[in-house]
């Protein structure tokens, strides 16, 4: 449990680009202020590339695209010469197809179905959900594709999605999920409570990745409902 759980994602996403690793990052309010710090602790980005849990059908330069989210906060602070390889997901073509070309996409650059990223960051939802992959949704359980479109999100903004695969998310080196705030507590409880069972009710709680670490980043109201030094 962090006081300020920011400071501490932005170090890690600062030494994941130094490394040149394939980062993955994600949507939502929870993470603006990490890229901002990341962007200045760290202006040399170029050897980077950067990926997307999940965005939104909406064009680029829409106020709700995640990828938008990423360029203010992060891209757009960082030199020309600092800038990461970005592969953005094209959610504007719509779901299906947003998928699909994101899924050549990682195909071309990792020449395996299911890649494996380095450095994913994550956030949970209040009902447990984890990048666009919502509670009871039968795309939970799609293994053989890294990304898939979502047709009805389960939670605001109600747009189409492009979500990477649970298969993507347990196939990572690191998966670090960050989390803020008192509407929270309750599906971090259901998510990673030491003694939680799996369930697709709680799409957090199957995010155990298979050969790599799972780092939890929370601040003390998201963190009430866990035992104590759980
Ligand atoms: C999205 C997300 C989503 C998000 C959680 C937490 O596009 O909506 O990627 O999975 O991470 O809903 O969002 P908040 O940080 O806004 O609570």
């Amino acid at each position: 449990m962090l006081e300020d759980p920011a400071p501490p994602c932005a170090e890690m996403l600062a030494d994941a680009a130094r490394q040149g690793s394939h980062i993955v990052l994600t949507g939502g309010s929870t993470p603006k202020r990490a890229y901002e710090e990341a962007a200045r602790l760290e202006q040399d980005w170029s050897r980077a590339t950067l990926w997307w849990s999940d965005e939104r059908c909406v064009p680029p330069d829409d106020e709700l695209s995640n990828y938008g989210l990423v360029r203010e906060s992060l891209l757009d602070r960082l030199p020309d010469e600092g800038s990461p390889q970005v592969y953005r997901m094209p959610a504007e073509r719509g779901p299906h197809v947003g998928a699909d070309d994101y899924e050549r996409d990682m195909r071309a650059a990792f020449g395996e179905q299911i890649p494996r990223l380095d450095f994913l960051l994550l956030g949970l939802g209040p009902d447990g959900h984890v990048a666009s992959l919502y509670p009871g949704q039968e795309t939970l359980d799609v293994s053989d594709r890294a990304a898939v479109g979502v047709e009805e999100a389960g939670w605001k903004p109600y747009v189409p999605r492009v979500s990477l695969t649970m298969a993507v998310l347990n196939a990572a080196r690191r998966v670090v999920f960050l989390i803020a705030g008192e509407d929270k507590a309750e599906a971090v409880e259901r998510c990673f409570a030491p003694d939680v069972e799996p369930s697709h009710e709680a799409p957090g709680s199957l995010v155990r990745p298979a050969e790599g670490d799972l780092i939890l980043l929370l601040d003390e109201a998201a963190a009430s409902r866990l035992p104590a030094r759980a």
